[in-house]
């Protein structure tokens, strides 16, 4: 299969824009403009349309332009038979409609991973600062892109993890308990957690050496870089832990236990990153994740995903931006969006990285 390559991209009310049209190069496009200018704006309009998502965990109604009642984003992606039509239209308040060549997706998550993208951003640093539900939701999202039936089980995990809370709050507010009520959901967790953690696993740790490359070739830093997955499932099934807390769980009236408490924590030299990186380590760290991350895309899905690089010059210095692009001519990514403030630095790095690049200037 080809690699993504979006050629066409239509804005209808997507925040700051009103309407935008642009047709883009297969290999590099920039967008350049003043702050506010909305080039972040026209990246999440790309992330959107392949996610069914914001990068910014924001509600629909958020995107809409301001005085406006719905938003639109239309994009021609190109696939082995010719043009694929992607058409998103929402409207706040009423069903997402996501169609690609006129049909609608009978469920939203049909979506997934049929247009792959990583994103790399200045809000990657909320990926070390935040608490452990965004690190999940990033591996959740980077396991799903590639591998179909993992997001079927996650979503059904999830919804039955919402069931079970429920019902120990009933039980709490009716002073009554029932174990069999309780054992319906738990045997389905314990039929679905196996292959989820095993899922994630299996992709924790085939991702550390691409981690460990990118870094050093970003970095230049001879520092061991490394993520450790923390989860309950690595020392007891699920079964096992949900016994254990049972007694914790009816006094929280929640779940306390299983997949939807694991963790990511990134290490440097064996140590916290959060605790021991420098800045500069730390911003090495976040770009060679989600770098890694592309690399470990393209091998399992056999084509290049769409690389969107936010505020490329906040990521990267005059050296780093070297090593980036070095990989650019290694043919290591596909299909670039980047965007910059500064209109000579982005022609000028857009000209060193891909002669037919796209310059595209956004006016405030
Ligand atoms: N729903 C909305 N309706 C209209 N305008 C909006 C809406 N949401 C955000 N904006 C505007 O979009 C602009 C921000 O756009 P964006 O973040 O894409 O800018 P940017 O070009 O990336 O700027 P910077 O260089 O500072 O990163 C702001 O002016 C903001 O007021
Ligand atoms: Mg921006």
């Amino acid at each position: 299969m080809r690699d993504t390559v979006l050629d066409h991209l239509h804005l209808l009310n997507f925040k700051n824009h009103p309407e935008l049209e642009v047709d883009f190069s297969p290999g590099l496009n920039a967008f350049v403009g003043k702050n506010g200018a909305g080039k972040t704006n026209v990246l999440d309009a790309i992330y959107y349309l392949c996610t069914t998502k914001s990068y910014f965990h924001t509600t629909d109604a958020d995107h809409v332009r301001h005085g406006e009642t719905f938003f639109a984003i239309r994009g021609l992606f190109r696939s082995d038979d010719g043009p694929i039509k992607v058409h998103c239209a929402v409207q706040p308040s009423q069903k997402k409609s996501f169609r690609v060549d006129d049909s609608e997706y009978a469920r939203l998550s049909d979506h997934i991973g049929r247009f792959p993208v990583v994103v790399i951003s200045p809000s990657d640093r909320d990926l070390l600062s935040e608490g452990s539900a965004l690190r999940r939701k990033f591996l959740d999202g980077m396991v799903a892109q590639s591998d179909r039936v993992y997001l079927d089980r996650l979503l059904q995990y999830q919804r039955v993890v919402q069931q079970r809370n429920a019902l120990l709050k009933y039980f709490a507010a009716n002073r009554v308990f029932s174990a069999e009520q309780l054992a319906l959901y738990d045997v389905q967790l314990c039929a679905l957690a196996p292959d989820l953690h095993a899922a994630r696993l299996a992709f924790t740790s085939a991702f550390a050496p691409e981690l460990q490359r990118f870094y050093s070739l970003l970095s230049g830093g001879q520092e061991a870089v490394d993520w450790t997955y923390e989860s309950d499932l690595n020392n007891a099934p699920l079964d096992q832990l949900l016994r254990d807390s049972l007694a914790r769980d009816r006094v929280v009236q929640y779940t306390t236990t299983g997949l939807h408490k694991d963790d990511l924590v990134f290490t440097l030299n064996g140590h916290p990153l959060k605790k021991v990186g420098s800045q500069g380590q730390q911003k090495s760290y976040l770009v060679s994740v989600k770098l890694a991350q592309f690399a470990q895309l393209t091998r399992s899905l056999g084509r290049k995903p769409l690389l969107l690089l936010d505020d490329v010059f906040d990521k990267l210095d005059a050296e780093r931006v070297e090593a980036l692009v070095s990989l650019v001519k290694a043919q290591e990514f596909g299909q670039i969006f980047l965007s910059d403030t500064h209109a000579d630095r982005t022609n000028a790095l857009v000209k060193r990285m891909d002669p037919d690049g796209r310059v595209v200037v956004l006016e405030l």
